[in-house]
């Protein structure tokens, strides 16, 4: 299978999405990011968005992949799949995540419009509610996109695709942790707390079981969004 994760914005949490939601839950998947602006944000094997020729021969050559594109180049990318035509038709899904603040859902539905543009239809164009703050439903946060997405069918807007805030993608930033592998750490935290000498020692094994805790608590939810794109169908 292979996915683009894309939108016109910054910080919607493109990077996040493709490498915690996407990346652990398509067997065999490599993670390509795009270069962007931010050097420091591109993970994995990185790629200018002038590269497309390059992209596309790769693409051709594994089985699963996922594409991180990042915000500086979605552009360019857009002009270089509209220039050799039908090359979206690599992508078996372009996943959009967005958040609530309204510049970001107004950058999302052009996003949207450009892909249906250049030919990707709607049922390979699904987007991920990300960031959405405790208490406020979806249909709340994102009344604008949603309005539009009605009105306009380009793509897939599936309430359950929705991902909390959690502080946990904030914790492990920079790290190469993988969530699933921190749910499964067997390490007592407990016990090396209370063995621990300092106050130093247990703040920095409590702030493991945190992480662990959070991670725990994300992965049924990060689980439930995934099946909710329903990538296979
Ligand atoms: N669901 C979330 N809860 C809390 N923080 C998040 C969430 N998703 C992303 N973030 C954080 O928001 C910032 C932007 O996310 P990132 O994935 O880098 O966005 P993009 O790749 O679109 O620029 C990062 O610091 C990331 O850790
Ligand atoms: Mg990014």
């Amino acid at each position: 299978m292979k996915i683009a994760v894309i939108n016109f914005s910054g910080n919607v949490g493109k990077s996040t999405v493709a490498r915690h939601l996407l990346l652990p839950r398509i067997q065999g998947a490599e993670l390509i990011a795009i270069e962007s602006l931010n050097a420091d944000e591109a993970q994995g094997q990185a790629l200018r968005g002038r590269q497309y020729g390059e992209l596309q021969e790769y693409l051709q050559t594994v089985a699963s992949v996922v594409v991180d594109i990042g915000a500086s180049n979605v552009e360019e990318l857009l002009g270089q799949m509209q220039r050799y035509r039908g090359s979206h038709e690599d992508f078996d899904g372009f996943v959009v995540p967005t958040v609530s603040a309204l510049k970001q859902q107004q950058d999302t539905i052009a996003t949207l419009i450009e892909l249906g543009r250049i030919g990707v239809p709607a049922s390979r164009l699904k987007l991920v509610f990300n960031m959405v703050e405790d208490g406020v439903t979806v249909a709340q946060a994102f009344a604008p996109l949603l309005a539009f997405v009605q009105q306009q069918p380009v793509a897939q807007a599936n309430l359950s695709c929705r991902l909390g805030v959690n502080e946990i993608y904030g914790r492990i930033k920079g790290s190469k942790a993988d969530l699933q592998t921190l749910v499964n750490d067997a390490t007592d935290y407990k016990a090396l707390i209370a063995q621990a000498k300092g106050t130093t020692e247990k703040v920095a094994w409590a702030q493991k079981l945190a992480t662990r805790r959070l991670a725990s608590g994300v992965v049924p939810e990060l689980d439930a969004c995934f099946a909710a794109l329903e990538l296979n169908k």
